[in-house]
């Protein structure tokens, strides 16, 4: 089979209000030194819509690509906060962008982005030319704003890929990996009409564990080592788990890209804000070998080794 898939655009989309720190210290028993020094976090964004942020993620992510909306394959919103039960809020992306295609969510938590990745990968392989994948979220609808242990970590935002088609030698994903580990459950969850509960400490260890293992996962599958990665692009949760898995698996911080310092955690929407980032500042050049690892509630973990060569 002479096939491989790469990206040919990508696209973000944040609301305009920011919430700060300071903002969050008038109502909550919090300060902006202990989320700045404990998270990395100094603000986030707040507001919108899952729709109306993924939609504008794609259209940008079409355009760069030069793809129209009714050449797509195939729609993956990679979300954990739909904007309503059913339908899945990816028909009502599709319908907006004109796509006449295929359109699905994929609920991964904040390893979703990685998991549609690999997905749209496999849609590729099986037969598809193009596919849109974003990642969508507005968790501050699921966060309980009197609660100071989940309210400062997440944001609202999107970031989309085009996916394209393309020969076997010039394949970008080189290696992957997906777990699951449904016995940590109880961990991290949201319940119909309630909000998000975390045992922030017991997420922090298994993220830096999980972090670790998809990614020496995914660079054995590749034939890889740690050395050929030229930028680590993670989830962006925390600075401090960032750090403590990057010292484990040896690469510097600096060959990390993050943007939780203005972004928050928005769960599926932060490795392609991140990657379209890292991407627009110079910091991927044709060829480089960029590592995408995500981990999140369920605890679901992935990986996917990319050649940038756009
Ligand atoms: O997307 C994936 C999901 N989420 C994550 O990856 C988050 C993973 N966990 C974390 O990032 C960290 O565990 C947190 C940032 C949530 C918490 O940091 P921590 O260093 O693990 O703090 P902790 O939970 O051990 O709490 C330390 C202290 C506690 O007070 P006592 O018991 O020592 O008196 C907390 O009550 O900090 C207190 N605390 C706060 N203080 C000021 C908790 N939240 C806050 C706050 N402001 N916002």
């Amino acid at each position: 089979m002479n096939r491989g898939s790469r990206i040919i655009g990508y696209g973000t989309a944040l609301p305009e209000r920011v919430i700060t720190n300071h903002d969050l210290a008038q109502t909550l028993d919090t300060s902006d030194t202990w989320i700045t020094e404990r998270t990395g976090i100094k603000e986030r964004r707040i507001g919108g819509t899952t729709r109306a942020l993924g939609i504008e993620a794609a259209q940008s992510a079409l355009d760069m690509a030069g793809v129209e909306a009714k050449d797509l394959d195939a729609v993956i919103l990679a979300t954990t906060t739909p904007d309503r039960v059913i339908p899945a809020t990816a028909s009502s992306i599709q319908l907006a962008l004109g796509a006449r295609c295929g359109a699905f969510d994929l609920n991964a938590a904040c390893s979703g982005f990685v998991y549609g990745l690999n997905v749209g990968h496999g849609l590729i392989l099986a037969g598809a030319e193009k596919v849109l994948l974003i990642g969508s979220e507005t968790l501050s609808r699921f966060v309980d704003w009197e609660d100071r242990s989940t309210a400062v970590l997440f944001g609202d935002g999107a970031g989309a890929v085009v996916l394209s088609a393309t020969s076997a030698e010039d394949n970008a994903l080189l290696g992957w990996a997906l777990d699951c580990k449904g016995a940590l459950e109880k961990s991290l969850y949201c319940d119909f009409g309630g909000f998000i509960h975390m045992d922030g400490r017991e997420v922090f260890r298994q993220a830096v564990r999980i972090m670790v293992a998809t990614c020496e996962h995914a660079l054995q599958e590749a034939r890889l080592s740690i050395e050929d990665v030229d930028l680590v692009i993670p989830h962006q949760a925390n600075t401090r788990i960032i750090q403590s898995a990057c010292d484990k698996l040896g690469v510097s911080e600096d060959r990390t890209v993050q943007v939780l310092s203005w972004t928050g955690n928005t769960s599926s929407a932060s490795i392609p804000l991140a990657l379209a980032d890292a991407a627009s500042n110079g910091r991927l050049a044709g060829g480089d070998i960029a590592l995408l690892v995500g981990f999140g509630a369920g605890m679901t973990s992935g990986s996917a080794l990319l050649r940038w060569d756009l």
